[in-house]
């Protein structure tokens, strides 16, 4: 079965061809960084406006690359939220309207259902069940992962996720936007001696997050301390954030008995956190999985993937379509 997939929940066009024997045949990003970086930070409305100029371009861009015409695609995934909502309606809208004309059924997938599974267009795919920690620019979650819509909340952020938290510090140190990708290269060259930051809801048990304390504590220490201070604030605003999340991944294989944990979403491309987790994994005795770096911030592929599994499995929906802002992963069906 071959899938066209499309995804436009925020500042990136992705769009992917998937095929159920074949695997991955093409892929595009396009990112809106420069489009929104005056702005320091993401304009919903220009943000769709871009997706509208897009979303066709990438999808005969994939085509051409795959050697694949209209009458080769077998259906047509969207993502239908969590995420802006004029956002998602271009990509629906585009993504419901192509699989009308082309007589084939399409699927709205849930974004983070994409991060999750993304590890699992690696050749060296995890098996079911295994632990998820979802790090995006919205979302900060741990998951139990029985099998694909088989999602068990066992924690989450209770204010900023882990890519806003690094956003919004980066913000403040004017780094610009998009912060994350900056704040991580200066803290390379920062002291993780100098300044010690909390690690949140550490000290209790649980596996819930809180970050937005951190990006205070950082404010509070360049208020004081200014410029010259930066790289050393990024190191220790960083580190901070990362243990924490080293922390409650070590709970949750624990508390699981878990051997695997994937790690996902836009955060996971840090190299300080995969190296950190791929040690935590070690200790445990466990494995842990990523997505390559391109397929860890938003892209078209996990869309494709995603959409494919369900779509295989029979599932579609009816003409017309959503887009949910708001979505909760626990409501996916089953496979
Ligand atoms: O998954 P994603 O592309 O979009 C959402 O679904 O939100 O994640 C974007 C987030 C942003 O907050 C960005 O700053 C963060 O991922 N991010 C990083 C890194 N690369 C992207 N955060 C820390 N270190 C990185 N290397
Ligand atoms: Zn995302």
């Amino acid at each position: 079965m071959l899938i066209l997939g499309i995804e436009t929940s925020c500042d990136e066009t992705g769009v992917a061809l998937y095929h159920g024997e074949r695997g991955l045949l093409a892929h595009r990003i396009y990112t809106q960084v420069a489009l929104h970086a005056k702005y320091g930070g993401v304009v919903p409305e220009l943000a769709s406006r871009d997706h509208v100029r897009k979303v066709l371009p990438l999808t005969r861009e994939v085509m051409e690359e795959a050697g694949v015409e209209r009458k080769d695609i077998e259906g047509v995934a969207y993502t239908a939220g969590p995420g802006l909502v004029g956002a998602l309606l271009v990509g629906a809208g585009v993504g419901r309207s192509l699989a009308w004309a082309w007589g084939v059924p399409a699927i709205g997938v849930h974004h983070m259902e994409g991060h999750l599974l993304a590890p699992l267009l690696e050749a060296d795919a995890p098996e079911f069940p295994f632990v998820a920690l979802l790090v995006s620019g919205g979302h900060t979650q741990l998951v139990q992962v029985d099998g694909v819509g088989r999602y068990t909340l066992l924690g989450q952020s209770l204010d900023d996720a882990a890519g806003e938290a690094f956003d919004k510090t980066a913000k403040m140190l004017g780094l610009g936007y998009p912060g994350g990708p900056v704040l991580a290269k200066l803290a390379e060259s920062g002291d993780p001696a100098r300044f010690k930051f909390p690690r949140p809801m550490t000290d209790r048990p649980g596996l819930d997050f809180s970050f937005s304390g951190l990006k205070t504590f950082a404010l509070n220490t360049y208020t004081k301390h200014g410029d010259e201070a930066r790289a050393d604030i990024a190191r220790a605003f960083q580190d901070a954030a990362i243990d924490t999340m080293v922390i409650k991944c070590r709970r949750a294989l624990r508390q699981t008995g878990m051997k695997r944990l994937v790690v996902a979403g836009g955060v996971s491309a840090n190299k300080d956190l995969r190296a950190k987790l791929a040690q935590l994994a070690e200790q445990e005795d466990a494995r842990a999985y990523y997505p390559r770096p391109e397929f860890c911030t938003d892209n078209g592929a996990m869309i494709a993937y995603a959409g494919y599994l369900r779509l295989n499995a029979g599932m579609s929906e009816p003409d017309g379509f959503t887009a949910r802002p708001r979505w909760d992963m626990g409501e996916l069906e089953a496979i």
